[in-house]
Order: C-alpha cells, then structure tokens, then sequence
C-alpha cells in the first residue's frame, strides 16, 4: 500500500509549486547545457577567460539541477526527465555555436534573466503555499543566476 503524504502541504499546493520547480528546472538545464556548448566554441581574443567564466557557470548549475529535482520529489511528484520534456517545459532556445563571444554572452544573460522570471513564479506560489523549504531552495537559485546575469553583464561592459 502506498503512505499518503502527510508534509502539511495540500496536495493541490505540492502539485503547483512542483510544476513551478519543474519550469525552473527545465530552464537551468536549457542554459546549463548552453553555456557548457559556448564553453567548447566561444573563439577570439578573450577565449581564456570566457573558455573558464563558462565553466564555472555551468558547474555551479549542473550541481544545483539535482536539488530543484530532489524538491520536486519530496513534494511527491515526478522530477521530469529528458530533452523532449525540458524541450516542453522550457523557452529558452538552444545557443549558435557559429556566433561570436559578445553575441554568446548577450544570449547567455538574456536567458539568465529568463530563468529569474521563472524563478519569481516560483517563489510567488511557494510562498503563497506556506512552502518555506520550496521557497529557500528557489531563493538560493534566485540568488545564484542573479550574479550569474551580473558577471555576464560586466562582461561585456555593463552593470
Ligand atoms: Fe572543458
């Protein structure tokens, strides 16, 4: 027999914030795996530190991927699972690894602000929720592509 989840969380308030995380997740693995594919072909006078700037980004996503997912599975729903589903779940466009560095990192924060919107749902319907644990691991991400936007920003000569 399968135990009913007892968390003191509503079933239709795990189902929302679930799918809230499961768009979030999607989204991280969308520019992870586009920031990894810039990390191969980024060219030019800069390609050091961006080759490195890249990588540190999207290790830092790849090891966070596993604890949006891990939430959504405490919140007794299944993480999804595969291109086609994050393809469904995501807007954020695969990146050209023809274009050029400014061109990477305009894309790049571009689809960190994507990810922050996602993120602020998110957040908005955990809290409604009561959901405080949802709501930490959704504020740290917040946190996290916040300064990712930043870095990329300054980059190329913003703030
Ligand atoms: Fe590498």
């Amino acid at each position: 027999m399968v135990e009913k989840i007892k968390t003191g969380l509503n079933v239709e308030d795990r189902k929302a914030v679930a799918q809230a995380l499961s768009r979030m997740l999607a989204d991280t693995y969308a520019v992870y795996l586009k920031t990894h594919g810039f990390h191969w072909n980024v060219r030019g006078p800069n390609f050091s530190s961006l080759h490195a700037l890249f990588m540190e980004q999207y290790t830092e996503m790849w090891q966070a991927i596993d604890d949006v997912a891990e939430r959504i599975r405490s919140l007794g729903e299944l993480a999804p699972q595969g291109y086609g589903a994050f393809g469904n779940l995501s807007s954020i466009k695969d990146g050209d690894p023809e274009g050029d560095s400014q061109s990477m990192l305009q894309a790049l924060t571009s689809d960190h602000e994507t990810v922050i919107a996602t993120c602020r749902e998110a957040l908005a319907l955990a809290q409604k929720a009561e959901d405080e644990a949802s709501a930490g691991i959704i504020t740290d991400r917040l946190e996290a592509h916040e300064k990712h936007a930043w870095m990329l920003r300054a980059t190329l000569g913003g703030k």
